[in-house]
């Protein structure tokens, strides 16, 4: 089937399962352009998590009546639905976190402590959100392991004939990369970073949190060793994340959090640890917001991941040929075949904070910062950006009221 005939997806109609559009914001509907840094909440997951509290809720993993079997049945179910999405091999292998930070922490930590040391190389990119960059920094800096970077071209795509510089230095020992650049957008070439890491004995750490949401994410396509994703840039609640690792990685590796629930025995002289995935879940877990992740996770994939793919790219089209018209704005990152929904703009003599309150002002939510990418707004030459990004029920009116506001920023402050 041609990607023309391929059901497109209706977010008119999908709006109206989002309570917040029903919002009016200082007298008017806001257009929510900022997607990449959380997306809204349907009522599905919202009635999920108020009925697993209403009728299902007990601490999980340790009652043995029945309300907290449901409970535990609700909160292993979620996992079954991240494996899923991620097509994990086995649920054992997806550990819940509070997010996709701390994801990353955890490998940073569990794994970087006890494998790193001088004459090792950390790699990760140039265009990392900090979540994927401040932990691998700070534990090759703890660890005496150097710490480098791949820059990016001009176009923001990962410069892949540095690798070979890197394996010369030492003995690389990860990977980290994101799939998606929350500030370029940039699709990043993670299958063959990890078939490179792979081939110098590396792990690959993919920071998938801007990938998930928005496109299939398959770990054993990727090649990847570890994955971390994200609940609340999923329509899911905030507060949970997932990390998937390989099993034979996760087993070996020393706990991240010690308390109760990830222990298997504790004695005076020994304390003994639990099976995957309760090694790494230390205390009680976000219980309601997992099982509204997983919630979230029926709804995107309900409505199918090709198609909010394919709906983001015509939207990034839309918008990125209306910038291109402007004269006094310049488009950061690749072309839109080359990117997810996320666009990173600069308005030619106004500051991006100024951007967007303006643009607050017409109702449009939209993103002005470094986008926790510190190191690469140092490579764009700018303190900061303003971003635009889109999701499943995103509009083509919203990127028109978009460009209107533009136009009112340049009159009133150009
Ligand atoms: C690429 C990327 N990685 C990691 C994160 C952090 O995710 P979380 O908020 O779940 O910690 C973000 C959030 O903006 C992100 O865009």
């Amino acid at each position: 089937m041609s990607s023309t005939t391929l059901p497109a997806l209706d977010a008119d109609r999908l709006r109206a399962d989002f309570p917040v559009f029903e919002e009016l914001v200082g007298g008017k509907p806001v257009a929510y352009l900022d997607s990449a840094s959380s997306t809204q909440k349907p009522r599905q997951v919202l009635d999920r998590m108020r009925a697993f509290y209403e009728h299902e809720y007990a601490n999980v993993h340790r009652g043995v009546y029945r309300l907290a079997e449901r409970a535990t049945e609700g909160f292993e179910a979620a996992r079954r639905t991240v494996a899923g999405l991620l097509n994990a091999p086995s649920e054992k292998e997806v550990v819940f976190t509070r997010s996709a930070t701390e994801a990353i922490n955890l490998v940073a930590y569990a794994w970087g402590l006890d494998n790193l040391g001088p004459g090792d190389v950390v790699v990760i990119t140039e265009l990392e959100h900090h979540a994927n960059f401040v932990p691998w920094q700070y534990i090759a800096q703890r660890t005496g392991a150097s710490f480098r970077h791949i820059p990016i071209d001009d176009n923001g795509e990962l410069r892949l004939d540095s690798l070979d510089a890197f394996a010369a230095e030492g003995n690389v020992k990860v990977v980290a990369s994101n799939l998606v650049s929350n500030t370029l957008g940039t699709i990043n070439p993670v299958e063959t970073l990890a078939a490179w890491a792979h081939e110098q004995g590396a792990i690959m750490v993919v920071d998938a949190a801007q990938a998930a949401p928005h496109r299939r994410v398959d770990v054993q396509a990727l090649g990847a060793d570890f994955v971390a994703i994200s609940s609340h840039k999923l329509c899911g609640p905030s507060g949970v994340g997932a990390l998937w690792g390989r099993r034979e990685l996760l087993e070996a590796m020393s706990p991240f959090n010690l308390g109760g629930e990830m222990i298997r025995s504790v004695g005076f002289d020994k304390t003994t640890f639990n099976e995957l995935p309760h090694k790494f879940e230390a205390g009680t877990p976000a219980i309601a917001e997992a099982v509204g992740f997983g919630a979230a996770i029926d709804y995107v994939t309900a409505i199918g991941l090709e198609a909010i793919e394919r709906h983001e790219h015509v939207l990034v089209e839309q918008a990125m040929a209306a910038l291109d018209e402007i004269p006094w704005i310049r488009v950061f990152g690749p072309p839109p075949e080359r990117r997810a929904g996320i666009v990173s703009f600069d308005v030619e003599g106004i500051h991006p904070h100024d951007v967007a309150q303006v643009l607050d002002w017409e109702g449009i939510a939209v993103r002005a910062g470094h986008h926790c990418t510190q190191p690469l707004m140092t490579r764009l030459g700018v303190a900061a950006t303003t971003r635009a990004s889109f999701y499943l029920y995103s509009i083509p009116e919203e990127i028109d009221r978009l460009i209107a506001g533009l136009h009112k920023v340049k009159a009133s402050l150009g």
